[in-house]
Order: C-alpha cells, then structure tokens, then sequence
C-alpha cells in the first residue's frame, strides 16, 4: 500500500524524512503507521527501531491515528505574549478537547508546536498546511465554522 509513495525516492537513508512526510501527508489519519514503518524500514533496509527515533524526534510526526484537520498551535515565546494561551482556550472549548486529542466527528486534532516562523503575526497556528496568524476569538470561530462547512 506505501509501494505508490516509496518508488518516488531513491532508496537512501537521505530520503528517509522526506518519505515519512510523504506517508503522514497522504494517510488520512495524518500519521505514520507501523506497518508503514515496517515498510519504510524494508525498502530503506535501517532498522524499524531507528525510523521510530526520527518520528518521535520531530513533533511534526505522529504514530497515532489524528483528525482530518491537525491544528498546530504555536506556544514560542512571541506567541505566548501576544495571548496564545488564550487561543489555546478557545480552541479547547470550541471544539471541546484537550490538546492532544481529537473530535469524536475525527475533524480536528489539537496539539502545539515550536515557533512557525511567522512571529510578526503572532499568534500563529497551522491547520495541515495552511498558516493563521494575527489569532483571535472571533478567527478562530470563523476559521473552525468554514472548515465544518466545508468538510
Ligand atoms: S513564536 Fe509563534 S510563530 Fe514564532
């Protein structure tokens, strides 16, 4: 099932990030499964224990199945002082979970990162691949309410 996305690389240790980037962003669940990993780890013949080490190291990975939309809200300093505390509460109580944890609908998934670059506009967030900056209550309505429209 990963063979599609594996062929794409030339099978070198180099090209390892750049595969499980590719499984996570194809998999529904947004996550890198074991047998994906099994997968990797044939075709790039390095050990299973070894590609765990890379997608526990980088927060970007998850090796547990997530929502259909991951929000990624950025909890860096710059971000924190403009009130990102406070998005983070918005975000819990509008869609009614922890960090950490998805929707029973499975549409979101809430978790935080490290600075996204964008600190000019913080308070930053990604949703999958897209970036929210300038956050506020009313955003976060707004963004959270097209995204149920749109699903
Ligand atoms: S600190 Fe949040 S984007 Fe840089």
């Amino acid at each position: 099932m990963y063979q599609e996305i594996l062929k794409k690389y030339e099978p070198t240790k180099d090209n390892l990030i750049y595969i499980l980037h590719d499984i996570q962003d194809n998999d529904p669940q947004h996550y890198v499964s074991e047998s994906a990993v099994q997968s990797v780890s044939e075709y790039l013949r390095i050990p299973v224990n070894h590609i765990y080490g890379v997608l526990t190291f980088y927060t970007m990975y998850s090796t547990t199945p997530r929502g259909k939309n991951v929000i990624r809200l950025c909890e860096s300093p710059p971000c924190y002082l403009r009130g990102s505390d406070n998005i983070l509460a918005k975000l819990k109580n509008t869609l009614g979970i922890k960090t950490g944890e998805t929707t029973s609908d499975g549409l979101f998934t809430l978790e935080l990162c490290a600075c996204l670059g964008l600190c000019g506009n913080a308070p930053v967030m990604m949703i999958n691949d897209d970036f929210y900056g300038d956050l506020t209550d009313d955003k976060i309505d707004q963004i959270i309410h097209n995204i149920r429209e749109a699903k």
